[in-house]
């Protein structure tokens, strides 16, 4: 059961947020009079101590930390005995957890921007260079007008740019506090959430305990944006594959992006495109499992949805490799400009 229930190997990603919320937490009991200014202090030196051990990489995990929540106070409290304790009071690792996880995705997600957007960028530089180059453009995989490889090129990039919108987007509505909480409907004490939330650097304060602890909906709809990204790849993959073919002779692809066959050398294998492709299915399972998982549940906090962040970390990393070796693939290919002309 303990192996069964534990997270922390997922969710000890999130220890620059759990830092944060504990910091901030200690500062906002000790405004509210729940701590001594010498209890305060005490705690926030433990808490840069423990920083400085997860900087260095020097922190130890034990087999009774359950999650990174545990693990925090448990070493909390051996630096700086009993005091260490008091940081729970007024909180749930259910308003916790969700606020660790908002703030870590405002970090990650841009991250994954930037990698979306290193593709556009190598999308743009191809459309430039290859204005001259003519080939036809196909529907139901049939040929229909003649097109500039520019033309084509450009249109993954519109595509793209709307997925970073929708990034931005989805940034900009996860940016609510939900610590103050509780477990499922606010805590007893005087904390002053607004500040709170400023200290934290989040916009706005959410204003319904029950909703903030139980909604997993941004899970989803994060999890839905990797796997449009994923769906996108595929289908400009699916073309690359068939241009790479004997009969269409469109493109040549870079031997660091694909597989040869031993016994049949006259091979090259668009294994990148095939990945992504490939991926693109992966993701879409990660989407029906987020969406599962808050449909099986009642409107508040069960521990299923400890299940959300395996979900959502492997679509960010599914969704950003496949970024990644999409633009690693197209810059080493090389379109041929007389294939594509002569058909
Ligand atoms: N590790 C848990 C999660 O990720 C934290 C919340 C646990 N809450 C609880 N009441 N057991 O969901």
């Amino acid at each position: 059961m303990e192996r069964f229930s534990r997270s922390i190997d997922l969710d000890g990603k999130m220890w620059r947020e759990d830092l944060a919320v504990n910091r901030a937490w200690a500062q906002a009991l000790r405004e509210a009079g729940l701590l001594t200014v010498a209890e305060e202090k005490k705690i926030q030196r433990g808490l840069r101590a423990i920083k400085k051990e997860f900087r260095l990489s020097r922190f130890v995990f034990l087999p009774e930390d359950e999650d990174i929540h545990v693990a925090m106070e448990r070493r909390l409290t051996e630096l700086i005995g009993a005091t260490g304790a008091k940081i729970h009071t007024g909180r749930s690792r259910n308003d916790q957890v969700v606020t660790d996880f908002r703030l870590y995705l405002k970090r990650r997600v841009p991250e994954l921007q930037a990698v979306l957007r290193a593709l556009v960028e190598a999308l743009i530089a191809h459309a430039e260079a290859t204005q001259a180059i003519i080939l036809p453009a196909y529907t139901h995989t049939q040929q229909a007008q003649p097109i500039r490889l520019a033309h084509y090129l450009l249109s993954l990039c519109f595509a793209l740019q709307r997925h970073d919108e929708q990034l931005r987007q989805f940034v900009e509505r996860i940016d609510e506090m939900p610590l103050g909480c509780g477990a499922v409907a606010g805590t007893a004490f005087p904390i002053d959430r607004k500040k709170l939330a400023a200290a934290l650097g989040f916009k706005r304060v959410m204003q319904n305990a029950i909703d903030a602890t139980g909604t997993r909906s941004f899970c989803g709809e994060i999890v839905f944006i990797c796997s449009d990204i994923g769906t996108t790849l595929s289908r400009y993959a699916h073309d690359f594959i068939l241009w790479s073919t004997q009969e269409f002779g469109f493109i040549d692809l870079g031997e660091k992006f694909a597989t040869g066959s031993s016994m049949m050398p006259n091979k090259k294998n668009p294994d990148a495109f095939e990945l992504v492709r490939g991926k693109a299915g992966t993701l879409l399972g990660l989407l029906t499992g987020m969406m599962a998982l808050q449909k099986g549940i009642p409107a508040t906090y069960s521990r299923d949805l400890q299940e959300d962040k395996r979900l959502v970390f492997e679509a960010l990393q599914c969704a950003e490799d496949c970024l990644l070796v999409f633009a690693g693939a197209l810059e080493t290919l090389r379109f041929r400009a007389g294939n594509m002309f002569a058909r």
